[in-house]
């Protein structure tokens, strides 16, 4: 008895099996109800009393044995699965490539940092806005013409429902809200109904500002907005105002800077002009400050607004406005 036990244990030892179905039949040969260790354990009341120790511990030794054997068959088989289904485990891994920001996030975040040293806070707001906030309170008569310089998406057939077509909508906000001083900046996604080309988008991004306190000058707009410049471009850049029109702004301007692919001395990017368009800017019309209930005897302002893209492929002399949003990774991976 006790040596049949042995020689099991060898037995045991070196079974193998080349698949799940072989080792399974093994393993029910031995461990199942019917199989041969409960068996043997059945007969253990028959050994005589002198040999029950040793038939006990031989026995334990056995179900283990079997036991481990199935466990490091399964184990094998598993490996060499791998192996047959031509995976090569000693390959190295692909590394994990990080992502990189988006320019307009980059530049718009330069813009903001700018701004907030200067101690203006940041303001946001919807991107689907009403006709108040967009036009009528920033002194858009109704039916104006001025309307027309910003092609607008309607939403529904309701007029009053429309996507903002620039952020001083969340400047009217901000005026609405609170009371001057009021120093802010408005990043934010802006829309108009324009061709898609090389140069305009339907979809952009502006940060404009507001600033309306006591005795502001168009002094104070031309030396914040200089300081802006140099930050952004370097202290050689230039800057120059051209009188312009804006609904909200009196007297209005758009500002200009030396072409800092040229240095001011011409070529196709600056069509040979020396100056590169970067941003509106006026003191804010009194009409708007009496919109927003603010005392226009008391307080003056001035106001900004940049297109975030213009600024960002003047920055990355960058020539097609429309690769900012094709989203291709080559592109996109040099920032
Ligand atoms: N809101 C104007 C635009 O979208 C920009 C601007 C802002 C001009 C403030 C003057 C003053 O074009």
């Amino acid at each position: 008895m006790l040596n049949r036990i042995k020689n099991l244990i060898e037995e045991i030892d070196k079974y193998t099996a080349s698949n799940l179905e072989e080792i399974e039949a093994f393993r029910i040969k031995y461990l199942s109800k019917k199989g041969i260790i409960p068996q043997l354990f059945t007969e253990f009341k028959n050994v005589p009393q002198e040999q029950k120790k040793e038939f006990g511990q031989l026995l334990n030794t056995l179900k283990n044995n079997v036991q481990d054997k199935v466990t490091s068959l399964k184990n094998n088989l598993a490996t060499n699965e791998i192996v047959d289904n031509n995976i090569d485990t000693s390959l190295t891994g692909d590394s994990l490539k990080l992502g990189t920001r988006h320019p307009v996030s980059i530049i718009r975040n330069e813009i903001i940092e700018i701004f907030v040293r200067l101690g203006f806070t940041i303001s946001e707001g919807p991107e689907i806005e009403d006709d108040w906030h967009v036009f009528s309170s920033l002194n858009f008569p109704e039916e104006h013409p001025a309307r027309d310089m910003q092609d607008t998406f309607f939403i529904e057939s309701n007029p009053d429902v429309l996507l903002r077509t620039h952020t001083s909508s969340v400047q009217a906000r901000v005026m609405e809200n609170s009371k001057p001083p009021i120093r802010t900046i408005s990043p934010g996604r802006v829309f108009r109904n324009e061709a898609i080309s090389a140069r305009a988008h339907c979809i952009f991004h502006q940060v404009e500002g507001l600033y309306i306190d006591k005795d502001v000058s168009f002094a104070d707009l031309k030396q914040t907005l200089m300081y802006f410049a140099k930050e952004l471009f370097g202290k050689d850049i230039k800057i120059r105002l051209r009188p312009s029109f804006f609904p909200f702004t009196e007297p209005s301007a758009e500002m200009d800077i030396s072409c800092s692919l040229c240095k001011g001395e011409g070529c196709n990017v600056c069509k040979y002009t020396g100056w590169l368009e970067i941003l509106g800017c006026g003191m804010v019309d009194p009409n708007v400050l009496k919109s927003n209930n603010i005392d226009s005897e008391k307080y003056t302002g001035f106001a900004f607004g940049m297109g975030v893209e213009r600024i960002a492929m003047l920055k990355y002399g960058v020539k097609d406005l429309r690769l900012y949003f094709e989203n291709d990774l080559r592109f996109l991976k040099q920032f």
